[in-house]
């Protein structure tokens, strides 16, 4: 019997929690002595190739309440009443009320439940009504403007208005309230603000809608925004789009990962009912195992990499969905594939001549986005009944055939075509990571298809990666970037992680998640300035490089048990203890070299630099280092480990620099 993808990925996160847990299985021995000390040597006259544009962006899905509960604006969980058929979840009375579920008195057919308040009881001095408490709190912050808006409609004889009010919990404190009246027979939207005053920071905290007046209310579509990034209509969260933003991410791989494919056809990210109208789209369930609203659809993710300056990478559902049912390549499978056809051309197409070109300039995006690749499904390594080839194939042809210049990315091996790219996936403990961060310089060169290596990360700290995260990390880009002639793109995955409730059926369903908030704040983890040091710091050429001397230290595998079954530890294996890779800006001279120490002892390195002229002594190190490998970041100290930038000097063609224990850093060396 074949584990479902879902049950692999949940086992691996588990074992890998259980050996970090039991702290058996994986030995850290003593590093061998490093003498003499390791020389790096850099060949400025022989470059290696270019480094990709692309190479540096983000990925992720709706997984871990990234979108609604994250970057999405959207304070109201459950908004549309859709989260579950048999309960208003998420959702309670305030007052003498009642509440219940209505598929009787639909909004349409898109949004046909609505949610009936009962307030027959409702008087001058006891207000009655609904309250809803976001997700996981809502962030009241002081001299703030937040939007409101829902659709109502009330039974004959209710003549009285609705209070709309963010409260506390308890409902003891009102930050600020508004009083809508217009209430009729007939469905209406309903919009209005509510401005806090000079009011501390809090996010224990509920959004009520509440009347005076006695009768019977239905709703739907109950939204709360506080300002955007950009000021963007059903925008995005500030504070986290600004984490991104620093980041300076070349591209959005999207809309995922699992979150594609769906558990079953009905729940794959069915693009078209994720435009237009917002009360005009269902919704369906995530694979993560909680509702999406799709108020967060294809037009969001376009204005995402609008804001940021993204290229998208397209992910088109390719007829695969992830308990292994798929579609036969051939007639069966053409819709799929027009389906696709029809999404490149919704991200790509003119405004004025093409239907979808059309359909995005209505939804608030009139300008075609750039779009160089489209990967087509997501690790059909796992439809094991081997029609990826065939699919691959006929989307491939299709794409080729209408967009010649798109580069068409497969997710796994295939024989029938030639993809432009390949998508690879490593999620990996910090010694895998550093066992194999030399491994793409072995990769051939006289292959036609390059690396999307688009989902990676180093799976270690939970719920965001700790330093032993950031430096597998980094071990693993400093391979990455000095092959990137070859990886053309890469992304780490998730990126994001709501830490409000790190139980079981909470708010993680996937432990190790780049950048960690609640309702109020974020954090950026080690990892997270890893990478942001990595992507805002490298040159557009490849330096030759070669090494002596590098450190090692002996690590023992963990045992696996399979089928039930301990197996028998494999071999020890010695693993390199320091990286680097050198990149040089052709315009300005500048080197950047970057050099990682996971040792828990400072290691003196010896720098060579053969074929620069004038190297300057002067130059500038940044530096991101932890006291232990489980030093982190999180809400309560968010910048525990950030990087640090000096100036330094005694820099030329031969020097010596003592690195750090547990460390990333990026010298800047000029050269004329
Ligand atoms: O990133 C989390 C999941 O890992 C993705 O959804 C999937 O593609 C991979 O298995």
């Amino acid at each position: 019997m074949h584990l479902s993808k879902i049950t692999r990925n949940t086992l691996s996160a588990r074992l890998a929690m259980l050996f970090i847990a039991a702290g058996t299985q994986v030995t850290h021995l003593p590093a061998q002595t490093a003498n003499p000390a390791p020389t790096l040597q850099i060949k400025a006259d022989q470059t290696t190739g270019k480094v990709s544009p692309t190479l540096y962006g983000l990925m992720t899905e709706e997984i871990n309440f990234s979108y609604e509960g994250g970057l999405y604006g959207e304070l109201i969980r459950n908004r549309t009443f859709k989260a579950s058929t048999n309960q208003v979840r998420f959702w309670k009375t305030v007052g003498d009320a009642e509440m219940s579920l209505d598929t009787g008195t639909p909004l349409n057919d898109a949004l046909n439940v609505s949610l009936k308040l009962d307030a027959a009881k409702a008087a001058k001095n006891s207000p009655a009504g609904i309250a809803n408490g976001g997700y996981w709190g809502i962030p009241v912050k002081p001299r703030t403007t937040y939007q409101v808006s829902f659709y109502a409609k009330a039974a004959n004889g209710f003549n009285g208005s609705l209070t709309v009010a963010i409260v506390t919990a308890d409902g003891k404190t009102n930050f600020a309230s508004a009083k809508v009246s217009g209430v009729t027979g007939d469905w209406k939207q309903f919009k209005t603000t509510l401005k806090t005053k000079s009011v501390s920071p809090s996010k224990d905290n509920q959004l009520t809608i509440t009347t005076t007046s006695p009768g019977i209310i239905w709703f739907q579509q109950v939204s709360l925004f506080p300002p955007t990034y950009n000021d963007r209509a059903n925008g995005n969260r500030s504070d986290l789009t600004q984490l991104l933003a620093d980041m300076h991410p070349a591209f959005l791989r999207f809309p995922g990962g699992n979150y594609l494919e769906g558990d079953y056809f009905n729940e794959r990210f069915d693009w078209k009912k994720t435009v237009g109208d917002l009360a005009a789209r269902p919704g369906h369930r995530s694979p993560w195992n909680y509702w999406s609203t799709d108020g967060f659809g294809l037009p969001e993710f376009l204005g995402w990499c609008e804001d940021l300056k993204m290229e998208p990478v397209l992910a088109v559902f390719a007829g695969y969905a992830l308990r292994h049912d798929y579609v036969k390549p051939g007639p069966e499978l053409e819709p799929y594939v027009q389906e696709a056809l029809a999404e490149i051309e919704y991200v790509t197409g003119d405004a004025a001549t093409t239907k979808w070109g059309a359909q995005r300039a209505k939804d608030g995006h009139p300008t075609p986005l750039k779009l160089r690749y489209v990967e087509v499904g997501n690790e059909d390594w796992f439809d094991r009944s081997g029609s990826y080839d065939g699919r691959f194939a006929q989307f491939y042809d299709a794409i080729k055939a209408k967009y010649p210049d798109l580069q068409v990315i497969a997710t796994t091996k295939v024989n029938s075509r030639t993809p432009d790219l390949l998508d690879e996936h490593y999620y990996r403990s910090q010694e895998e990571m550093e066992l194999h961060a030399l491994d793409y310089d072995k990769y051939s060169r006289t292959n036609h298809t390059k690396i999307f290596c688009g989902e990676w990360a180093t799976r270690v700290g939970a719920p965001t990666p700790n330093m032993a995260g950031a430096l597998g990390d980094a071990a693993w880009m400093t391979g990455m970037e000095r092959n990137s002639d070859l990886v053309l793109i890469s992304c780490y995955a998730p990126l994001f992680v709501n830490v409000s409730d790190l139980r079981a059926g909470g708010s993680m369903q996937w432990r190790t998640d780049l950048i960690g908030y609640d309702a109020l704040s974020s954090y950026g983890s080690p990892a997270y300035y890893a990478q942001k040091m990595f992507i805002t710091h490298h040159g557009d050429e490849i330096l030759a490089t070669d090494s002596q001397n590098i450190p090692t230290a002996t690590w023992q595998p963990p045992a696996r048990r399979r089928n039930g079954v301990d197996q028998p530890a494999p071999a020890a294996q010695q693993i390199r203890k320091v990286f680097f890779d050198a990149t040089r800006d052709s315009k300005s001279g500048t080197i950047f070299l970057k050099l990682v120490n996971s040792l828990g002892t400072a290691q003196p390195v010896n720098i060579e630099i053969a074929g620069a002229s004038d190297i300057s002594n002067q130059g500038t190190i940044t530096v991101l280092k932890g006291e232990s490998l489980d030093d982190t970041n999180s809400i309560q100290a968010p910048e525990k480990i950030v990087p640090v930038t000096e100036k330094v000097s005694g820099l030329g063609a031969n020097f010596t620099r003592t690195l750090p224990p547990y460390s990333i850093s990026i010298l800047e060396l000029k050269t004329k």
